[in-house]
């Protein structure tokens, strides 16, 4: 029997990963240095195994109730309260998800329906279009590539006159993935008094704030408290990828509806990972220490990478430089990047992988050893020379 017409039409819309594609194509090329991932080259702090080996020994086996462990719950709101002043109350306010992924599933599937509209800042993480597109919603572009890859307020104001009510959220990153750059206090005010005047949810992705350089990290939901969906986690900040712990942070109205969605997809984050969670939080000693490292590699990176003729955006967070191929060498992304795999063997990612604003860039992890950052370096200069 054939089945494959009997899928729903939504997934038709729904491509492979760039990302994957390119990772796949160049996987195979000996001896070659990956700057492409996008998770910690760390392992997860010691006594965060510990609190997850102790939880097994201690028969931590059953689900939790839905929104999480209520000690991990307590632990969460007070950090985002001493880090960034965020005020939530742990009973009602936070909902424990599996890895930040979940957490923007979860948000987009209890909001959006057919025909409504989602602005998102643009070149952009790849991985809320297909959410966005599987719930029947449009994405609009924002395109940042002229102002340093920070959107402006202006340009939230022009797509208001332009499709109005239509736009039920907005979806900001920062720190950014792909492109590294940070938006400061002032600049969020500036665009939360646009947001404030309209009826939509602002989910703001900060699974990179602890991994922020050059300010405090600051999160728009202190301006805007009742639109806001905080989405963070502990996979960057903690290198906790394989653990699947992420948070929503939001007023009461908004957890207890996203809830709901939340416990059909997966009942409760895992207990052990939650029990480990509690230790991370806790303890921010190891994720300052790493932050500190990829402080290193970010002004070493950034400094080789500029003298060798990249333009580099601002660097303020995340572990990813946003590099401009040299206008002397081609400018497709893709193909310049693939030269690089076979010829320089450094995969980096194309910058059209985030879409086409991103397109004559290239992404660059910084989540690698220093050694491997300078061998890389050294590899690319061979490759601009020939
Ligand atoms: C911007 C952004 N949001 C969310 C995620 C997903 O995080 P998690 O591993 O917690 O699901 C990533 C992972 O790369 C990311 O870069």
């Amino acid at each position: 029997m054939n089945l494959s017409n009997r899928f729903s039409p939504r997934l038709s819309r729904i491509e492979v990963s760039k990302i994957r594609r390119f990772d796949q194509q160049i996987s195979s090329i000996p001896n070659i240095i990956k700057l492409t991932l996008g998770e910690p080259d760390f392992q997860t702090p010691a006594p965060v195994k510990e609190a997850g080996i102790e939880a097994i020994k201690a028969d931590y086996s059953h689900y939790t109730g839905m929104r999480g462990l209520e000690q991990l719950r307590e632990a969460a709101c007070l950090y985002q309260k001493k880090r960034y002043g965020l005020i939530y109350d742990p009973e009602t306010e936070v909902l424990t998800t599996v890895g930040a992924t979940e957490a923007i599933a979860a948000s987009l599937m209890a909001i959006l329906e057919e025909g409504d509209k989602v602005l998102i800042p643009a070149p952009a993480y790849s991985g809320y279009q297909s959410l966005i597109e599987l719930a029947g919603a449009e994405l609009i572009f924002l395109d940042t590539s002229e102002t340093d890859f920070l959107c402006q307020p202006e340009q939230f104001e022009k797509a208001f006159e332009q499709y109005g009510s239509k736009i039920k959220a907005v979806i900001l990153n920062y720190p950014n993935n792909p492109t590294g750059t940070a938006l400061s206090r002032e600049q969020l005010k500036k665009i939360a008094d646009v947001l404030k005047k309209q009826p939509v949810f602002v989910l703001s992705d900060e699974v990179y704030a602890e991994l922020s350089y050059t300010f405090i990290h600051a999160s728009i939901a202190s301006y805007l408290p009742e639109q806001t969906i905080v989405v963070s986690g502990l996979s960057k900040s903690h290198a906790m990828t394989g653990w699947r712990i992420g948070f929503i942070f939001a007023q009461k109205q908004l957890i207890d509806e996203i809830v709901k969605v939340h416990q059909y997809l997966v009942t409760a984050a895992t207990t052990i990972s939650q029990k480990a969670a509690i230790e991370a939080l806790s303890n921010m000693e190891d994720s300052e220490k790493m932050k500190e490292h990829y402080r290193q590699r970010r002004d070493y990176l950034t400094a080789r990478l500029r003298a060798l003729g990249f333009a580099v955006s601002q660097p303020d967070g995340a572990f990813y430089l946003f590099c401009k191929i040299p206008d002397k060498l081609q400018n497709d992304s893709w193909q310049f990047c693939l030269d690089l795999a076979e010829k320089a063997k450094v995969a980096c990612i194309p910058g059209i992988a985030f879409g086409q604003e991103g397109e004559g860039y290239i992404r660059v992890s910084y989540a690698s050893s220093m050694e491997q950052l300078q061998e890389a370096c050294s590899r690319i200069e061979g490759f601009l020379m020939k």
